[in-house]
């Protein structure tokens, strides 16, 4: 698989996937490990997962979790059982701005890897911009689909004009873009197996993208997600043809 600043350029979500069921979880993460990925997104918000995907990994992999809470004696309890279940955290984000402000603070002293902001909503994406902008973010998280290209008007340009490494939530729409049928000429024409490789490599095939995160209840599903990790990219007329075929 491709490597890009963050490592593999496709890696695992862990929203609405397993959740506190570690018999999954290791199904899920042995697949994907094996299928090449590296980077596991999770947050205190999905469930459980987090402690699942600790178990699961057993100290392998790289974590992007989060820092979700309103106040900051809550968010550093977060990290102290983050720590405790991973071992690590290397990209640590604040999840959906929430306190971002206050959580900046006392991460930027303590925590030693790369620092991250997420959100999902458009709406925030004016609060987003203004946080990468204090210039101490190495990461963003944030939507892009072929039916959530509002990142490209300001927050894609901004992370390569400071440098700031951006990682995809959302590559498969929540699962909503993958349930149309495709004709296989057009995915020979792509040069993908299936469907969802050729939303994975859509986004990917923006150069400002570092990692996509498709997540997945299947262990079988990993495989044919990582693969998606693989160049050649696509040319501007390809990337036209999945909005075409996703519209
Ligand atoms: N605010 C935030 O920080 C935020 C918000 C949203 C998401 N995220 C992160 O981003 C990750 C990805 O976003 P997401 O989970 O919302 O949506 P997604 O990855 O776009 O879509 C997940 C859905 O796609 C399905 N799927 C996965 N691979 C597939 C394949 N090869 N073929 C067909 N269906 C496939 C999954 O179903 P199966 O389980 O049946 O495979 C699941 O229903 C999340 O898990 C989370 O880690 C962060």
């Amino acid at each position: 698989m491709e490597e890009r600043r963050l490592g593999p350029v496709v890696g695992l979500g862990t929203w609405n996937t397993f959740g506190t069921d570690a018999s999954l979880a290791g199904d899920v993460v042995e697949a994907a490990l094996t299928a090449g990925v590296e980077v596991f997104d999770s947050s205190p918000m999905y469930r459980g997962a987090e402690a699942s995907l600790g178990k699961a990994l057993a100290g392998r992999g790289t974590i992007a979790t989060k820092i979700w809470a309103q106040t900051v004696e809550e968010g550093r309890e977060q990290y102290r059982r983050q720590r405790e279940w991973f071992g690590r955290v290397e990209i640590e984000q604040i999840h959906n701005l929430v306190s971002w402000e206050q959580h900046l603070e006392w991460l930027d002293g303590e925590h030693d890897g790369k620092l991250g902001v997420t959100h999902y909503s458009a709406g925030a994406f004016g609060e987003l911009a203004r946080a990468l902008r204090t210039g101490r973010f190495d990461v963003v998280q944030l939507p892009y689909n072929p039916h959530e290209r509002e990142v490209e008007r300001e927050l894609l340009p901004l992370a390569a004009e400071l440098g700031v490494a951006v990682i995809v939530m959302r590559p498969l729409a929540e699962g909503a873009l993958v349930q149309r049928e495709v004709d296989p000429a057009a995915l020979r024409e792509l040069g993908v197996d299936t469907w969802a490789q050729a939303l994975l490599k859509w986004a990917l095939s923006d150069e400002r993208v570092d990692l996509v995160i498709p997540a997945t209840s299947r262990p079988e599903r990993t495989a044919e997600n990582a693969a998606a990790g693989r160049p050649p990219w696509f040319t501007p007329g390809q990337r036209a043809l999945v909005e075409e075929l996703a519209a």
